[in-house]
């Protein structure tokens, strides 16, 4: 019963076309258009209320959008709901926390997984599919090295731990693409480095669309950036050509 109709790499995972979000006279998004590759790395960089946060908002079906279209695989999605845009393999983690603190890693897991199955209207199930989830929550826990942890409760864990485990999280349900929203947010210099590394660690099949402040994470992780400015792509390209851009540095250090 799954949406998902993996295609042959051509088409591009997800693919904006002049995306906008109007907020009564605001124009938080503005006609931002993206193509997204299976495998890519890719981050969203711009100042405070540039507009990346609405932007994922309305890629995760969030938002409805004010004009333009999001295509996943060539579908159009636009008016999807989020939880079909998830069963098309689509994941997102959000800028705030959103892990259960009383309850184990492990469980934490577990109920992604749980939740991921129910999405999918199964009604009724064999004992053996708790089996089942059980041994994929144990997998991943074991590629993203938290095994050790999987029984330690979530708020004993260091904030650094916790956005990884976000991060694990959001990955339950084996997603073609995943949106991170400032996965390094409030982390120290030295966890922020722990983050970079975790992220370059994820399934290189996996497109990573990432929203970062912290330029380290955004140049270790991401080949492709785009800065957004007042909703508007402002400026893409590799590291080297943001880093070199006239206008990026203006809009960041005010210089001109
Ligand atoms: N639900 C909403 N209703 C009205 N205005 C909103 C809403 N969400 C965001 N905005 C406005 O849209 C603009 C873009 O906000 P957004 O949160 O997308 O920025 P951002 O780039 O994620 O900023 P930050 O780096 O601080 O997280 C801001 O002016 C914000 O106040
Ligand atoms: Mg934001």
């Amino acid at each position: 019963m799954s949406e998902k109709s993996r295609t042959n790499g051509a088409e591009p995972v997800l693919e904006l076309r002049g995306l906008s979000k109007t907020f009564g006279g605001l124009r938080a998004v503005h006609g931002v258009s993206l193509r997204i590759m299976s495998g890519d790395r890719k981050a969203i960089i711009g100042p405070n209320g540039a507009g990346k946060t609405t932007l994922f908002n309305l890629i995760s079906g969030i938002f409805p959008a004010s004009s333009g279209q999001v295509l996943m695989y060539g579908r159009d999605i636009t008016s999807w709901p989020s939880h079909r845009r998830t069963a098309l393999g689509m994941a997102r983690t959000f800028q705030v926390t959103s892990l259960f603190p009383g309850l184990t890693v492990l469980d934490n897991v577990l109920l992604a997984i749980k939740g991921r199955a129910a999405s999918k209207f199964v009604m009724w199930r064999p004992l053996s599919s708790y089996r089942d989830a059980y041994d994929k929550a144990h997998g991943l826990l074991e590629r993203a090295a938290f095994l050790d942890r999987k029984d330690t409760e979530v708020r004993y864990l260091s904030h650094g731990e916790q956005r990884q485990l976000e991060i694990v999280v959001g990955i339950a349900s084996d997603p073609d693409i995943l949106l991170l929203d400032e996965p390094a947010a409030g982390l120290s210099s030295g966890e922020s480095a722990e983050m970079a590394r975790f992220l370059q660690k994820l399934d290189p099949k996996m497109a990573l669309l990432l929203i970062e402040h912290d330029m380290d994470i955004v140049f270790d992780v991401a080949s492709d950036i785009s800065v957004l400015h007042f909703g508007e792509v402002l400026e893409s390209g590799s590291a080297e050509r943001i880093r070199s851009s006239a206008k990026v540095q203006e809009i960041y250090l005010g210089t001109g």
